[in-house]
């Protein structure tokens, strides 16, 4: 599989030289692979096909149209958390029937569109937001076809900001709960309970949460069945974690697939998961220029042409990402610490601090790499810098998939009260 790699001393995105694409669509970009997302799309569908689960890929971690396309092309379902994810994946061709609604805080008019447009299911995590789907289903003279996304409380031992499946977190119908909720479910005329659901948290490098979530969840199943409850479905939640720096090892997929076929296969339900981040974290960069090298008293700074409006992840979560020089450094190339810093006012504009790179100045191209999930889909347009371009790269052909909005564009979305003099 070809990805990001050096060729003839320049780095490549599959055949096509990374300064072309800069020369082209101009800096910062983003940049993706179409062989990783198949690559990492077809690796879960190897590991957890055979075991009948089906992949709904969590579109918030990049819900770009030509990914969502790529996806749905490989035979994947979507997990949308908006009105407006479930648009991108209707528009993007999945069908309704392979679309899941999650999230904590769905309004009327969001229910009202997951059920008008006939969704697979609607993952409920609270008795408030049951009570008013109940009525909402009634309205419209509906069944509400429903999972209950349990809080396991499992340590997922990942980013506190992260974190989704602790008691203390907002998320899912605490455990202890969940048996009495799903049985008032099943008593209400316009909700069809057919599952369970859980989520512990993202970017988890271990797989023991999983199994003491899993195992939480198939006595549950158990619990239920032995009341005479119907749970067909189970909702596995998020993917695995990916590797952003040397000595993070992202688990074995089919490891993974292991704890299911032991915990969760004996119970015979239809089984889903929801991965974002490992199908599309590896796949993308940032494409940034070197705007000044400034000597300071006790360090340089690279000021890039990329800032924390466009990849907000180190100035909110501390997150590394690798910085690959776009010309391939010599082999005995001096490093020294640099700060990397954005343009934007502000010291949290900070991609990197005393980080060792190769000699790079004024102009030169780099890359910050694992740029693929929650990076363009978290930009904005803070200092009044345009949203940044993506581009898909396929073999030897790349393609603007999101243009750069010019900034007339921008300021014609607002407009003066009347009060105002033209
Ligand atoms: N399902 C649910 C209900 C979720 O809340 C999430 C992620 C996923 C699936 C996908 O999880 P994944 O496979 O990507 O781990 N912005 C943060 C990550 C936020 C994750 C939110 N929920 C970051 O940049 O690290």
């Amino acid at each position: 599989m070809t990805g990001f790699a050096y060729r003839g001393g320049v780095l490549h995105a599959e055949d096509i030289p990374l300064p072309a694409i800069a020369e082209a669509v101009g800096t910062p970009c983003y940049v993706y692979s179409t062989a990783i997302l198949q690559d990492r799309y077809r690796a879960y569908d190897k590991a957890l096909g055979p075991l009948g689960v089906r992949i709904c890929y969590a579109l918030k971690a990049n819900s770009n149209q030509a990914i969502l396309r790529l996806f749905a092309e490989e035979g994947a379902g979507m997990d949308v958390v908006s009105d407006g994810e479930m648009r991108r994946a209707l528009a993007a061709g999945v069908a309704p029937d392979r679309i899941v609604f999650s999230g904590v805080g769905k309004t009327r008019e969001e229910l009202v569109a997951a059920l008008t447009q006939n969704l697979a299911q609607i993952n409920v995590e609270s008795r408030e937001e049951l009570a008013l789907l109940n009525e909402v289903a009634g309205s419209l003279g509906r069944r509400a076809p429903v999972a209950l996304r349990i809080n396991p409380d499992v340590d997922a031992r990942t980013h506190v900001k992260i974190t989704t499946g602790l008691r203390e977190n907002k998320f899912g119908i605490d455990i202890e709960h969940a048996a009495e909720v799903y049985r008032q479910a099943a008593e209400l005329p316009n909700i069809a309970p057919q599952g369970l659901a859980v989520h512990l948290g993202s970017q988890l490098l271990d797989l023991a949460p999983y199994r003491d979530a899993y195992r939480k969840l198939a006595d549950l199943v158990r619990a239920l069945r032995a009341d005479g409850l119907i749970v067909d479905n189970l909702d596995l939640g998020g993917g695995i974690g990916i590797s952003y720096q040397a000595g993070e090892t992202p688990p074995d997929l089919a490891a993974y697939a292991d704890i299911v076929r032991e915990i969760l296969t004996p119970l015979g339900c239809h089984m889903m998961v929801e991965p974002g981040r490992s199908l599309v974290g590896d796949a993308g960069i940032l494409l940034s220029r070197v705007i000044y090298r400034k000597h300071g008293l006790s360090r340089d700074f690279l000021i890039v042409d990329a800032a924390m409006n466009d990849l907000v992840r180190p100035a909110m979560y501390d997150a590394w990402h690798e910085i690959l020089p776009i010309a391939e450094p010599a082999p005995d190339a001096e490093c020294s610490a640099v700060d990397i810093v954005g343009p934007v006012c502000e010291s949290g504009d900070t991609f990197a601090k005393e980080r060792a790179v190769p000699p790079l100045t004024d102009g030169d191209l780099l890359a910050f790499s694992q740029a693929g999930a929650y990076s363009a889909v978290m930009a904005s347009t803070y200092n009044s810098r345009p949203l940044v371009p993506e581009v898909l790269v396929q073999d030897s052909a790349f393609a603007i998939v999101r243009k750069r909005p010019t900034f007339e564009e921008m300021i014609a979305l607002e407009t003066s009260p009347p009060w105002q003099k033209d």
